[in-house]
C-alpha cells in the first residue's frame, strides 16, 4: 500500500495516462461484472414502494435504475448480476436482457431477503470472473458522480481486498462513518453517533475482489457494513477507502428521491439516461400543462399527466396520469401514478399514493403521506385556518 502523500489514494489525482505506475489498465472490451443490490423493500419511501421496488421508481422520467445503468456502461461494465428480493419478478420485466443499455443482465433472487452481504454473496454462483478480478458492487439506490474507472484504479493498485467510495458529508452524525489512515485504508466502520471521528461515509459502491466474494458466508443474513466489512478489517485484509466527493445522494428517503430527481432534470447531475432536454420542468410523452400553470424547480410530469389552469408545480415528481387541479400548488412532493389533485389544494413535501384523490381546497405538509385509493374530501385537512 502506498502511504506517501503524493501516491496517497485518499486523494484524486488528474486522470493522466502513465500516472498509474504498475497499474495494469483495464482494456476497452475486457469483461467487467457487477452486482447490483435491488433487494430491498424501500420502507423509508412508502407507500411509493408498496407496488414497485425502490429501483424501479420513476426518477427523472425513467426508472431509477436507468440512471445506474447508463452509468455502469459508460465505465466499461459489461455485465450485470441483479440480486433481487422484494417484487423481484418486476427487474426482468423493465430491463430484460439489458441489451437496450449495451449490457448483459443476469438476475438472481434471493428467497429470503440475505441483506446486503448475503445478497453479494449469493450472486457468487452467477459471476464469471476469475478470483483475483474485481467485481463492483452497486447499492440500487445512489445517485453517484464518482469516477469508477479511478476506483477500480485505486482497487488495482492497492491490490486490496475491497475498495469503497467514501464521501464526506456536512452532517455525518445522521450516519455511520468510516475512518481511514493517512494511507486511505479503512480502519474501522464506526455506528451512528452525535460525535463522528471523520465526516466521510460509505457511499454505497465497492469493488470487490472477486475471492472475496466467495469467503463471505453462504445462505446468511448478513450486513457489509455491519458484519463483512468490519469482518475483513479484523482479519488484517486491506480494505481501501476512495474518496471522491463529487455529487452524491441516497435517494431512500421520500426528500431525497425528490431532490434526486429534480437535480437530474435539471442537469445538477448529468446522465444519459434522462430523457428529453435539462431544464426547469420535463413533461413525458402526453403530458399536458395549462398555458398559465408554473412548473419549475425540476419538476416532472409523468405520461398522461394534467396540470390545470393556474396551477404551480415546483420540485417535485408526478408519476403517470396525475392530475393536478386548477389554481393548486404543489411543492417538493411526490404524487403516485394516477392520483388526483383538486382545484386550489396546497401540497408541500409530501407524499400520495397510486390513485389517491385529495379533494379541493385541502393543505398537506410536513411530510404526511397518503396511501393507495384513500380519498380526502373537498377541504378534508388543513394545516393553516385561512380554508
Ligand atoms: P429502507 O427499507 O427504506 O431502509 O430501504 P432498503 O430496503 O432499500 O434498505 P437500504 O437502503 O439499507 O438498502 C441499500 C441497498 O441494498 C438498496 O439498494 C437495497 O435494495 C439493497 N438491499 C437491502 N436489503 C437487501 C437484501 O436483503 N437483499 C438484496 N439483494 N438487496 C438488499
Amino acid at each position: 500500500m502506498q502511504s506517501d502523500a503524493e501516491n496517497s489514494p485518499h486523494v484524486v489525482p488528474p486522470a493522466k495516462p502513465g500516472l498509474h505506475g504498475a497499474v495494469r489498465r483495464r482494456q476497452v472490451d475486457e469483461p467487467l461484472e457487477a452486482i447490483l443490490l435491488v433487494g430491498g423493500q424501500g420502507t423509508r419511501l412508502r407507500p411509493l414502494t408498496i407496488g414497485t421496488p425502490k429501483p424501479l421508481l420513476p426518477t427523472a422520467g425513467v426508472p431509477f435504475l436507468a440512471h445506474q445503468l447508463a452509468k455502469s456502461a459508460q465505465a466499461g461494465i459489461t455485465r450485470i448480476v441483479m440480486a433481487t428480493a422484494y417484487r423481484a419478478e418486476m427487474f426482468a420485466d423493465v430491463f430484460g436482457d439489458g441489451s437496450s443499455f449495451g449490457l448483459e443482465i443476469e438476475y438472481v433472487q434471493e428467497t429470503d431477503p440475505l441483506g446486503t452481504g448475503g445478497g453479494i454473496r449469493n450472486t457468487a454462483a452467477s459471476l464469471r470472473s476469475g478470483p483475483d478480478d474485481p467485481v463492483v458492487v452497486l447499492n440500487g439506490d445512489v445517485l453517484s458522480g464518482h469516477d469508477l474507472g479511478m476506483q477500480l484504479d485505486l482497487h488495482r493498485k492497492t491490490d486490496a481486498a475491497v475498495t469503497l467510495h467514501l464521501v464526506e458529508v456536512p452532517d455525518p452524525a445522521r450516519f455511520g462513518c468510516v475512518p481511514t489512515d493517512a494511507g486511505g485504508r479503512v480502519t474501522a466502520f464506526l455506528e451512528k453517533t452525535p460525535t463522528p471521528v471523520t465526516s466521510q461515509i460509505n457511499a454505497g459502491c465497492y469493488v470487490f475482489t472477486r475471492r472475496f466474494i466467495d469467503a463471505i458466508p453462504a445462505g446468511r443474513v448478513l450486513s457489509v457494513e455491519r458484519d463483512t466489512f468490519p469482518g475483513l478489517i479484523a482479519a488484517g485484509q486491506l480494505v481501501m477507502g476512495y474518496l471522491e466527493s463529487a455529487y452524491w445522494l441516497d435517494v431512500g428517503t421520500p426528500e431525497a428521491f425528490v431532490r434526486g430527481s429534480c437535480d437530474l432534470v435539471l442537469g445538477e447531475l448529468s446522465s444519459s439516461a434522462t430523457p428529453g432536454q435539462r431544464g426547469e420542468a420535463l413533461l413525458l410523452s402526453s403530458a399536458t400543462a395549462d398555458p398559465s400553470a408554473q412548473l419549475s424547480g425540476g419538476t416532472v410530469v409523468g405520461p398522461g399527466g394534467r396540470i390545470g389552469a393556474g396551477a404551480s408545480v415546483h420540485g417535485s415528481v408526478l408519476f403517470d396520469g396525475v392530475t393536478v387541479g386548477a389554481r393548486a400548488t404543489v411543492t417538493a412532493s411526490v404524487l403516485g401514478t394516477g392520483s388526483r389533485i383538486g382545484d386550489g389544494a396546497v401540497l408541500n413535501g409530501v407524499v400520495i399514493g397510486a390513485g389517491a384523490e385529495v379533494g379541493a381546497g385541502n393543505e398537506l405538509r410536513h411530510g404526511l403521506r397518503v396511501w393507495p385509493g384513500v380519498r380526502l374530501d373537498e377541504t378534508a385537512i388543513r394545516f393553516s385556518t385561512d380554508a
